[in-house]
């Protein structure tokens, strides 16, 4: 609609120009034209104090510099790109820079590996094999594990690493098998989407038996606060799949256990650093589940909101999307929490595909029509003139990841992300960071690095980044009364962070 109205000034405004015979083309319509994209893009309107222009002059020297770089780092792997992106000074100031809340994140892919490695599988009755699929699985027991197929006798951890000779080679291996993030050429290791899906379904089970022991459970979710918080975020939305976890004798935890785990560990940690806002969690499942089995999930997840108002936040499916069932199959289930008046939000994957007018790519359009609060990635928006206008109407923002885009190869050359468009109209959108673990990235400053540079370019200035962040709690699933909080404790930290990096 406001596009339309922006075509009816230009079409006047030419005609009126050719009619009255005016010096043709005129500087001041230019002035005028250009002032109205500045104006449209994310942060266009966003007005500066004078420190914060200060600060901006800085930073539009940094971009200067960084545009002038022969290797512009967007346009290349972030597996190649990272150590250049660390050492480039607008990702140190994005680094310190407090960006907001992290809404698009997964439970299990939070916390880098080296600390599941050099943390989690030293700990005692870390048992591990080795898959026929090169793979590896961990189970913490008290006694042998049962044996699980496809996969080599268990081994204690310890004594494997007694007979290893080079225990850093073992421990860097290990590492491997959990995460896609490698020093080998991304383009010879991953050649295909089928095959780095793959291996990012492989380094989650991997993680798995890990993350699923109680105590580690706890452990994992505290540690991967620190991790979002040490790197300026304030407040955290997980994707959780909340599943069963398990002590050293077998036994396990429900669901609610998980859930409470996450109420509490989220609690604990605001205790230790009051200056953090908090986290809520969106339960996910997998999108393979047979559709009739669905619907108790979904009951599950209404429960669940009854139960844990404060930490439950919604509901959504994942999993590859191509491969993975389309929403629509399940709109039974999905159709149930409006039918019985339960607050369970949505928060859907949708459009995270290349494959325009398959059934997957239909999800978006479909997830509008569920409501959803948000889309996940939303990459195909761009090719679906009705799904961009409702989600821009209705302000249902896309949660943008960059990095996880081009890892899963949707794309390759970030300037060429549907998310540079989007954002030059200012379309409601966060950034955020998907499995960081999975792709070597750090909590959200990497991916605001992608986003910063490689979405705008020279037409990004601190506004950008200040809407961004705004954006980030503006959009949550916090109510409005802890989005006001959540919003007033973000713009103390950034005045602070502006005045000391003048
Ligand atoms: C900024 O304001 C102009 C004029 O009111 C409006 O057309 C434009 O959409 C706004 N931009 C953003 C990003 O909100
Ligand atoms: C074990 O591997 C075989 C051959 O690859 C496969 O058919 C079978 O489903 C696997 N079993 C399990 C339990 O994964
Ligand atoms: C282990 O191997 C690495 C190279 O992979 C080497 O740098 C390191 O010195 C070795 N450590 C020992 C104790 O041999
Ligand atoms: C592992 O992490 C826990 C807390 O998450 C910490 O208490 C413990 O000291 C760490 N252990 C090692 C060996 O780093
Ligand atoms: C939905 O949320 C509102 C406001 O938090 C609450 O008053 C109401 O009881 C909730 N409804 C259900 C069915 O849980
Ligand atoms: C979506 O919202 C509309 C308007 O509020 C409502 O009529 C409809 O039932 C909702 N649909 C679902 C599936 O929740
Ligand atoms: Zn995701």
């Amino acid at each position: 609609m406001e596009l339309q109205r922006h075509s009816v000034a230009i079409l006047c405004v030419l005609s009126c120009f050719l009619t009255l015979g005016m010096s043709y083309p005129d500087p001041r319509q230019r002035e005028e034209f250009i002032k109205m994209e500045a104006s449209m893009r994310i942060g266009g309107n966003v007005s500066l104090s004078p420190e914060e222009q200060q600060l901006d002059a800085h930073l539009s020297k940094l971009m200067l510099e960084e545009m002038a770089r022969e290797d512009f780092l967007p346009a290349l792997h972030f597996f190649k790109a990272r150590p250049l992106i660390r050492s480039s000074p607008i990702y140190g100031l994005l680094q310190k820079m407090p960006k907001g809340a992290a809404l698009h994140v997964h439970d299990f892919a939070m916390v880098d590996v080296e600390w599941l490695v050099r943390n989690v599988t030293y700990r005692p009755h870390c048992y591990i094999c080795y898959t026929d699929d090169r793979s590896v699985r961990f189970y913490f027991s008290s006694g042998l594990p049962k044996p699980l197929s496809n996969c080599s006798t268990w081994t204690l951890l310890e004594q494997l690493r007694a007979k290893t000779v080079n225990v850093t080679d073992l421990d860097d291996s290990l590492m491997s098998y959990m995460t896609l993030w490698t020093l080998e050429d991304p383009e010879l290791a991953y050649p295909s989407l089928t095959v780095v899906w793959k291996r990012f379904e492989q380094a989650f089970k991997a993680t798995w038996g890990l993350v699923t022991y109680a105590p580690v459970f706890k452990d994992y979710f505290h540690e991967g606060l620190l991790q979002f918080y040490r790197d300026n975020i304030l407040y955290v939305e997980v994707r959780a799949l909340l599943p069963e976890t398990y002590e050293l004798d077998g036994s396990t935890h429900d669901t609610e256990w998980t859930m409470k785990t996450y109420q509490d560990t989220a609690r604990q940690f605001v205790e230790e650093n009051p200056d953090f806002f908090g986290a809520r969690v969106i339960f996910t499942v997998n999108r393979e589940i047979y559709p009739a089995l669905l619907t108790k999930e979904v009951q599950k997840a209404m429960k669940l909101q009854v139960d844990f108002p404060e930490t439950m936040a919604g509901f959504d499916l994942v999993g590859q999307e191509d491969t993975g069932r389309p929403l629509w199959e399940y709109k039974e289930a999905l159709s149930l929490p409006a039918a019985q008046g339960s607050n369970l939000s949505y928060f859907f994957h949708a459009g995270e595909t290349d494959l325009q007018g398959t059934k997957s790519d239909q999800n978006m359009l479909d997830a509008l029509l569920f409501n959803t609060s948000r889309i996940g990635h939303g990459f195909a928006l761009l090719r679906h003139p009705v799904a961009k206008m409702l989600s821009k109407m209705n302000a249902v923002p896309l949660e943008v990841c960059p990095i996880s885009n081009q890892v899963l190869k949707l794309v390759k050359d970030l300037r060429n992300h549907p998310a540079a468009a989007l954002m030059s109209e200012g379309h409601p959108l966060v950034i955020s960071s998907d499995d960081p673990s999975m792709f070597g990235a750090s909590g959200l400053s990497d991916d605001f690095y992608e986003a910063f540079v490689g979405f705008g370019g020279l037409s990004n200035h601190l506004g950008t980044l200040k809407e961004l962040a705004m954006n980030s709690i503006r959009y949550s699933s916090l109510p409005p009364n802890l989005q006001e909080k959540a919003m007033a404790l973000w713009q103390r930290k950034w005045n602070k962070f502006v005045t000391e990096n003048l």
